[in-house]
């Protein structure tokens, strides 16, 4: 079968770097760059990240930095969750990969408008540096497949009771890419808090004895400690890698297809996808959002893509 190019936009951070092991080494998916933004940590700690996670993994793609700042708000990050390195509880070797010189949102704009065929972007962090590509070179919307994202809700906020970390951190930016006519796939937390990652699904990934189980449980154990810490969660959401493994396999996820508005007022919802699930306003839908998953095949694809690795 035919490789689906993917241009990942992320802000390592745990889960994004389980979402880069997914995307890393499949047969389905050509990953053609990562473009990195400030979010989980500043944007030089999610860059180094970044580069950390393709060195050890051995995955050859450029790494270009983006936004160091949401388009309109001061920048706002999670050390609570992702610690003080942005992706704290594993030691990587000495860093030897470098940047492509290019910026993030330069290496969007040219790599789309001169695509041969349809990409795929993914953006699992805040939206800031598709929203800038999309202002700066409209054109680029006729090479994108579709924009697949993890941020937003339809029901429960993890920032504040309405609004979901990616959408808050930048939610005008998040505004321009909904509102962009491209097809969204928004998968929110209502589905990656279905993916937990327990003790025995540490365990499974653990079992498989290479280096990327090695850095999944690594990871894992602090991410989970942190969750614990700040949600009294057993077993952190494994948000992210929802998105890759949705290209994967579309049956993973039960989409419904909305309206969906960010809640740009400043008031107390700000940043909160207003999903009409129940089309109560009859307005354009814009977005398909992810209502169900398949949590086996969840796990089973992430086992997969952990087993690739040496
Ligand atoms: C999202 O926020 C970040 O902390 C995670 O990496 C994920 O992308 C979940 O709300
Ligand atoms: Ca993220």
């Amino acid at each position: 079968m035919k490789k689906r190019k993917v241009l990942l936009d992320c802000d390592p951070g745990h889960d994004d770097a389980i979402a880069i092991m997914l995307a890393g080494k499949n047969e389905l998916i050509d990953l053609i760059g990562i473009t990195v933004v400030s979010g989980n940590q500043t944007l030089e700690k999610t860059g180094r990240n970044a580069l950390n996670l393709c060195q050890y993994l051995d995955i050859d793609v450029p790494v270009c930095l983006g936004a160091d700042n949401p388009i309109i708000k001061d920048v706002e990050i999670c050390e609570a969750i992702h610690g003080e390195s942005g992706l704290d509880g594993f030691t990587f070797p000495k860093l030897t990969k470098t940047y492509d010189e290019r910026r993030g949102v330069d290496f969007i704009v040219d790599t789309l408008l001169n695509a041969e065929e349809p990409i795929d972007v993914v953006t699992t962090g805040p939206m800031t540096n598709l929203a800038l590509a999309l202002r700066v070179e409209p054109r680029i919307k006729k090479n994108i497949r579709q924009v697949t994202l993890m941020g937003g809700s339809y029901q429960f906020g993890n920032v504040t009771p309405a609004a979901e970390f990616n959408i808050l951190v930048d939610p005008e930016a998040a505004h321009i890419v909904f509102n962009s006519g491209l097809r969204i796939n928004m998968i929110g937390l209502d589905v990656t808090h279905m993916v937990k990652v327990l003790p025995s699904v540490v365990k499974r990934m653990e079992a498989i004895h290479n280096k990327a189980s090695k850095l999944f449980t690594k990871l894992m154990k602090v991410y989970n400690e942190n969750q614990y810490k700040v949600f009294e969660l057993e077993g952190g959401p494994l948000h992210d890698p929802v998105t890759i493994a949705y290209l994967l396999d579309e049956d993973l996820l039960e989409m419904k297809h909305v309206n969906c508005e960010i809640d740009l007022s400043k008031g107390s919802s700000y940043g909160r996808t207003n999903c009409d699930i129940f089309n109560y306003l009859g307005k354009p839908k814009n977005t398909y959002v992810a209502v169900d998953i398949d949590v086996e095949k969840f796990w089973d694809i992430v086992e997969d893509a952990i087993k690739k690795y040496d």
